[in-house]
């Protein structure tokens, strides 16, 4: 049988005869460093094979890091006769060997023939990014991404926390915004209401389940937009106090945070200090997309800080907004990382990761911003938004789309962090869209998150789903069928015709009468 791995080792070769059984017998003979990765191949042959080890036979799995190996999460992986070696680079590479021994083993039914992989990754940010803002994720849900995460050998998870449909995350100084903010009275999808928040104890949960499989975790409280579910619990943080309900329907809310207010920078710093006591892994995602200004061309406060910081228009609150906050962020050791929205007049310090997620910024400016010193990370939803039929993203434009894109200059190359898959979840209420939406794509993601540019083919990855399907059956997720995936002409129609009627609402109609009412309540008379 032909053994193979997702994501596309760097160097793999495989012989025919089988050299290594394991069973029960099985020793693992692990270095210190290396728990991460034993307890996970632990868990993969108690769950997958009902396998508990008692170590008294002749073979063994050894597991040591060797920090001369050059490059970080790289690993060397060989099978021998009674032998499976991984060593690797350091504590995360010994787990990514863990990680393709048990692709290995899954398709062997326990039987290895000999095997030489020699592995590490292109990108040092492999991000995948849940939206718990539109639909809320149970914490054993979000258990299940983590693993699905590390076995695509994926070492980021952005969690998108906040909406304007639902704030997730226990503030424990600000406890309204989770009991008011976490409940919609219904939704886009089927009418029925909606809530749920995570305690800051299970948030602390997560955030050691993801540390157990080498993941960082970057929370994301997306301001000063989609706060809709902010303003309805703390009216004040809006112009105008608005009294507002948690928004049912997708679509950009008028509605924003007040950056006019010094109170609404003291609100936000002291939510950041809290989140950042459990969040320690030296990032935090400011979010920044989608600002209207609307409101702030008509607010006292905005218009009055206008004046005194020089700016010349509402984009630059905008700008002055961020800066502000990723100064802040900068100032307690924590990297800002915001998305592309930030771009045109809005001229952060170039110290700010910019994630690009929409084309509103051409390939021409993306490259000459990096080529000037900006890092990046690429989440181009033409490819990466796994929430995104696949009539218009589909399994092949996802492995083809090269991030990385021509015009870079060679030594600014590593300023594109890596990359990035994102599910926003207004049209995935449940597991079992998720599964639908995320695989097979974050296979093909994974291949240019972590192999090797040369080493990637189409053809060769096609090759290789079979195994990878029943991998993931026996995860228990449901993912598309290859022809789902791909679509022909005629579902790819069906599909869009799906997609469209989802986003049909009232959202457009009822901004603009609203708009309308502020501006004759609030307005110059
Ligand atoms: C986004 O999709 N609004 C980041
Ligand atoms: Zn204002």
């Amino acid at each position: 049988m032909n053994y193979s791995v997702i994501p596309e080792p760097r160097e793999m070769q495989t012989g025919t005869k089988t050299l290594f059984t394991l069973t029960r017998l099985c020793n693992i003979s692990s270095e210190a460093g290396c728990e991460k990765a034993e307890a996970c191949l632990k868990k993969f042959l108690s769950d997958a094979f009902s396998l508990e080890l008692l170590g008294t036979g002749k073979e063994s799995v050894i597991l040591r890091i060797d920090g001369t190996m050059q490059k970080s999460e790289s690993y060397i992986l060989t099978v021998k006769e009674n032998e499976v070696q991984i060593i690797g680079s350091d504590e995360a590479g010994v787990f990514y060997g863990v990680q393709s021994l048990r692709q290995l083993l899954f398709q062997g039914n326990l039987e290895l023939p000999e095997v030489y992989i020699n592995d590490g990754p292109r990108f040092s940010y492999r991000g995948f990014m849940l939206d718990c803002g539109r639909y809320f994720f149970t914490k054993e849900a979000v258990f299940v991404f983590l693993e699905m995460m590390a076995l695509h050998k994926l070492n980021t998870f952005h969690w998108h926390l906040s909406e304007d449909q639902g704030f997730r995350a226990q503030i424990m100084s600000k406890l309204l915004l989770t009991e008011i903010g976490s409940y919609r009275s219904h939704t886009n999808f089927n009418k029925r209401k909606h809530e749920g928040y995570y305690t800051v104890e299970d948030m602390k949960e997560i955030v050691e389940y993801a540390h157990r499989l080498c993941i960082k975790v970057i929370p994301e409280i997306d301001t000063p937009g989609h706060t809709v579910a902010m303003i309805a619990a703390y009216p004040e943080l809006s112009c105008f106090d608005r009294d507002l309900t948690v928004a049912t329907h997708w679509g950009v809310k008028h509605d924003v945070l007040c950056v006019g207010k010094e109170s609404t920078f003291t609100f936000m710093q002291e939510v950041i200090d809290e989140l950042l006591e459990t969040f320690t892994d030296g990032a935090f995602h400011l979010g920044g997309d989608e600002v209207p200004v609307t409101r702030w061309r008509l607010c006292p406060h905005c218009q009055k800080r206008m004046k005194e910081e020089g700016l010349k228009n509402e984009g630059g609150l905008h700008t002055y907004y961020l800066d502000r906050m990723a100064r802040y962020l900068k100032s307690k050791g924590t990297e800002p990382i915001m998305w592309n929205d930030s771009i045109k007049e809005l001229m952060v310090s170039k110290d700010v990761t910019w994630q690009l997620w929409n084309d509103d910024m051409d390939k021409k400016d993306v490259v000459s911003e990096i080529n000037s010193g900006r890092p990046f990370i690429m989440s181009n939803l033409r490819a990466y938004y796994l929430d995104l039929p696949y009539a218009q993203v589909s399994l092949k434009k996802t492995y083809e789309f090269e991030p990385v894109y021509e015009g870079i200059k060679k030594e600014k190359e590593h300023l594109v962090k890596g990359v990035e898959a994102c599910l926003w979840t207004e049209f995935v209420p449940t597991m079992q869209k998720a599964g639908y939406c995320t695989y097979p794509r974050l296979g093909a993601f994974c291949e240019t998150a972590w192999s090797p540019k040369e080493k990637k083919s189409y053809k060769s990855f096609l090759s290789k789903l079979p195994p990878y399907y029943s991998l993931l059956k026996g995860y228990g997720t449901d993912p598309a069928s290859l022809s789902q995936a791909n679509p022909g002409p005629v579902s790819k129609a069906g599909n869009l015709i799906w997609w469209e009627r989802r986003k049909l609402c009232w959202a457009g109609l009822s901004n603009l009468i609203d708009n309308a009412y502020v501006k004759k309540t609030y307005g110059k008379k």
